[in-house]
């Protein structure tokens, strides 16, 4: 197996919705289907667990964004995808990067950070609630990318210091060990929008304001005719550009599909006649995906022969390089 040529990870917390369809899973999917190009993805099970303590919550997830990515068109036999804890190699690889790592860095982390200047702001101890976890969080990560050698990471913007924690890491260790590990490069996708969600507000799990992706067509209506728009009356030209269901519209439709919506907001479009369209419109694109979510669901043994194959794919590489990397650290398998 080839070392890859891209890579990314997906946190298992939350139920997969349109942001993170468009913002991640989309184009992902997009450049897996590069002539090549060898794209590794796979499900962040062991990040998972660091935010989240819920077991049921975390299966749930797993299933449903493996299945979200399937469902969506992933093609699994040109591209690797598999969960991170079906590789044993990588907690492996985490402690021996670990040792490398200076704590100083760890100290820079943003996400330790914010939690350490919550506790500040609350006039709590700086530690409080924060586990080791989080705190090693992007040594975890950095295992994950330099495992497979990854050369471009695409992640979105509040990842991009672990890409470069990442490097750091693997520059000290090729410095003491000798030159094992390609240093990656953080990949942003200009493609890749962001979304705005029912309040207006960036779509996101953390503000409570997502349309997942596979909800029934009934719930998927309902959720739209949700979303917060100003008071304009029917006929008042509208403006499209600050509009979120015009930016959900143009997340999917075709350049032709987004200029004829522009024109027909100046024209004032009625914003119950413009969530219909949208409703109509994002509906006819996932029914079919639906349908094959629904079914993964139901069958989840399905989804595991995918990701034990995944695994399996994953392990030609990590088996061997890992052997490499505890030889250069003094660490000899007995035979
Ligand atoms: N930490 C990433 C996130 O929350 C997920 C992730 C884990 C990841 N390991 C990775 C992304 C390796 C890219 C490469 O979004």
């Amino acid at each position: 197996m080839k070392n890859a040529d891209i890579l990314t990870g997906i946190t298992t917390t939350g139920t997969p919705h349109l942001g993170n369809y468009v913002g991640a899973i989309r184009p992902a999917i997009e450049s897996s289907k590069e002539e090549n190009k060898t794209s590794y993805y796979f499900l962040a099970d062991y990040h998972a667990i660091i935010k989240c303590q819920e077991p049921e919550r975390i299966r749930k997830s797993a299933l449903e964004v493996a299945a979200t990515w399937i469902a969506m068109g992933l093609d699994t036999n040109r591209s690797i995808f598999y969960r991170q804890t079906d590789i044993p190699e990588i907690p492996e690889l985490t402690w021996i990067l670990t040792c490398v790592t200076a704590k100083g860095l760890m100290n820079r982390a943003h996400a330790y950070k914010a939690s350490v200047a919550d506790n500040e702001t609350e006039n709590n101890d700086p530690d409080k609630d924060i586990t080791m976890g989080l705190f090693c969080y992007p040594i975890l990560m950095a295992a994950d990318i330099l495992m497979f050698n990854a050369k471009k990471v695409p992640v979105g913007k509040d990842q991009i210091q672990h890409i470069e924690m990442t490097r750091d890491i693997a520059g000290r260790f090729n410095h003491l060990y000798g030159e094992h590990f390609v240093l990656p490069e953080a990949a942003l996708d200009e493609k890749s929008a962001v979304l705005s969600g029912l309040d207006g507000r960036k779509m996101s799990k953390s503000y409570n304001n997502t349309i997942p992706l596979f909800e029934s067509d009934k719930a998927l209506r309902k959720l739209i005719m949700k979303i917060t728009t100003n008071s304009l009356a029917p006929e008042e030209p509208k403006e499209p550009e600050t509009c979120t269901l015009f930016a959900i519209y143009k997340a999917f439709a075709t350049a032709d599909e987004v200029k004829a919506m522009a024109t027909r907001y100046r024209e004032g479009i009625a914003w119950g006649v413009m969530k219909q369209e949208l409703f109509e419109y994002l509906n006819e694109i996932l029914r079919e995906p639906r349908d094959t979510y629904n079914r993964l669901i139901k069958a989840p043994g399905d989804l595991d022969g995918i990701l034990k194959h995944g695994a399996s794919k994953a392990r030609e590489y990590s088996v061997p390089f890992l052997d490499k990397v505890r030889k250069a650290v003094g660490i000899n398998r007995l035979g």
